[in-house]
């Protein structure tokens, strides 16, 4: 291979579980003597990391496919590649419809990524879609793209088969990083500088290493020197242990947020959907996480449009955003996915219009409860982990506080990754707007001297 090809381009769609898997691909690729440049045009390998999950994001990969396909007129010899999950789900589909394509790769198999750009030179085409259910890419170094938090993958694949969802189909069965490994992957953060690591997994509470859970792994990286926050995404309601809750409780660096999936508020959608809990279970089961930790901010995804849902279960599902409350949700209209339960044994029955009549009612809900929630923090002081400096106003800056709001603060003395004390005095529905305490010292109730 020419010593040229070394410049790769990774792009980025789908969940935080794609985020981390580009940072392993780049991980991989490094070791190989490649950089990572920010721009296609610089790049002599451009892979794409796809998301198959809804049917709106595999239009949007194909879209971005054509777009792609201009650099490698300028430039024959780019490889162009397309990797993760919509690459597992409908591989054979893309290569008909893109034939410019190199590379068609699923996510378990990006420890082949140097050898495939290789064959690529002789060969025209390198497809390699098989599951791997002993893949956790232990052991390798993830190229981290992101400022101040780490994400690390802390179990792969799913087994619940959630009769909408492609993930167990792309992604392969449950698999957890031994204990020791995710351990010695939190120092390495801290080493690196970071403050922050969220554990990521399909279903990260069903973490297990042995007869080691999700609530001891936990407990675990909190006992890690240096680490000062600590988050997970994204938990299922039907195994959130009460311990899990508890190692929560009383830890000051794991944050105060549970994002935590209901999709529907109606019992028997839930169960055409396999959920495996009813609307009042998971109604006990916030109940419970309330009362054991009030500060907690929760956050939810809602399917609407499922197949069968009627009106009635639609009303229970804003009846029950309404009674729960939740801080923030991602909203969604059901597209059924080929291969899943759902796609093969149910009608997709809900029209489109309704779908999006249904979609829209529950972001008007959301965005009033997000609105009152946030404005809820006026007058509180809260801590911030600084990011970054605020996009509309350079003078600025932005962060997160420990429940995953984003504020603006003013820029101060205060550089990336600090952990600054800061006072809401207002909120523009999804930011916080916040000053600090040097901002607040002649306001006149101000302890300092
Ligand atoms: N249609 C619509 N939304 C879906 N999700 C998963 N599969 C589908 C689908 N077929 C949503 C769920 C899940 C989130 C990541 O995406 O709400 O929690
Ligand atoms: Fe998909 Fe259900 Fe697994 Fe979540 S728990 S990844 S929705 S199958």
């Amino acid at each position: 291979m020419g010593v040229s090809r070394r410049k790769v381009y990774v792009e980025t769609y789908g969940c935080q579980m794609n985020v981390s898997d580009s940072e392993l691909m780049l991980g991989i690729l490094s070791k190989e003597g490649y950089t990572a440049v920010e721009a296609p045009d610089e790049a002599d390998v451009i892979l794409i990391n796809t998301c198959a999950v809804r049917e709106h994001a595999e239009q949007r990969i194909i879209g971005r496919l054509g777009d792609l396909y201009q650099f490698k007129q300028r430039n024959p010899r780019l490889i162009l590649g397309v990797c993760g999950c919509m690459a597992q789900h409908i591989g054979e589909q893309i290569i008909a419809r893109a034939p410019y394509v190199d590379l068609v790769m699923g996510p378990d198999v990006y420890r082949q990524l140097p050898e495939a750009i290789e064959r690529i030179e002789t060969d025209e085409l390198y497809v390699s879609l098989s599951l791997d259910k002993t893949e956790h890419y232990d052991g390798v170094v993830p190229v981290r793209q992101e400022g101040v938090r780490a994400w690390l993958t802390i179990m792969r694949g799913c087994d619940k088969f959630c009769t909408f969802c492609i993930v167990p189909y792309v992604r392969g069965r449950e698999r957890s990083l031994p204990m020791e490994e995710v351990l010695r992957q939190v120092h390495r953060v801290v080493d690196q500088g970071y403050q922050e690591v969220i554990l990521l997994g399909q279903t990260v509470n069903s973490y297990r290493d042995g007869d080691r859970d999700f609530g001891d792994l936990l407990q675990a990286v909190a006992e890690v020197a240096g680490i000062r926050r600590i988050r997970f995404t994204s938990p299922h309601p039907s195994d959130f242990a009460p311990s899990i809750l508890d190692v929560i409780a009383s830890n000051d660096k794991i944050c105060k947020q549970i994002h935590l999936p209901l999709q529907s508020g109606s019992t028997s959608v839930l169960k055409a959907m396999r959920r495996s809990y009813t609307a009042e279970e998971f109604a006990a089961l916030i109940e419970q996480i309330r009362t054991r930790i009030p500060q907690i901010a929760l956050g939810t995804d809602i399917i609407v449009g499922f197949s069968g849902e009627t009106e009635q279960d639609f009303l229970a599902t804003c009846q029950m955003m309404e009674d729960i409350r939740f801080d923030t949700a991602f909203m969604f209209k059901y597209s059924p996915r080929k291969g899943t339960i759902a796609d093969r044994k149910l009608a997709d029955d809900v029209p489109e219009d309704e779908k999006t009549r249904r979609l829209q009612t529950i972001i008007d809900i959301q965005q009033q409860i997000t609105r009152e929630s946030n404005q809820a923090m006026i007058g509180h002081t809260v801590e911030v982990l600084v990011e970054g400096e605020s996009r509309r106003d350079p003078e600025k800056m932005f962060g997160k506080t420990d429940d995953f709001r984003t504020t603006i603060l003013p820029g101060g003395n205060h550089r990336i990754g600090d952990l600054v004390q800061v006072k809401i005095v207002d909120s523009t529905g999804h930011t916080l707007l916040g000053e600090t305490s040097h901002a607040r010292s002649n306001c006149g109730d101000c302890p300092m001297p």
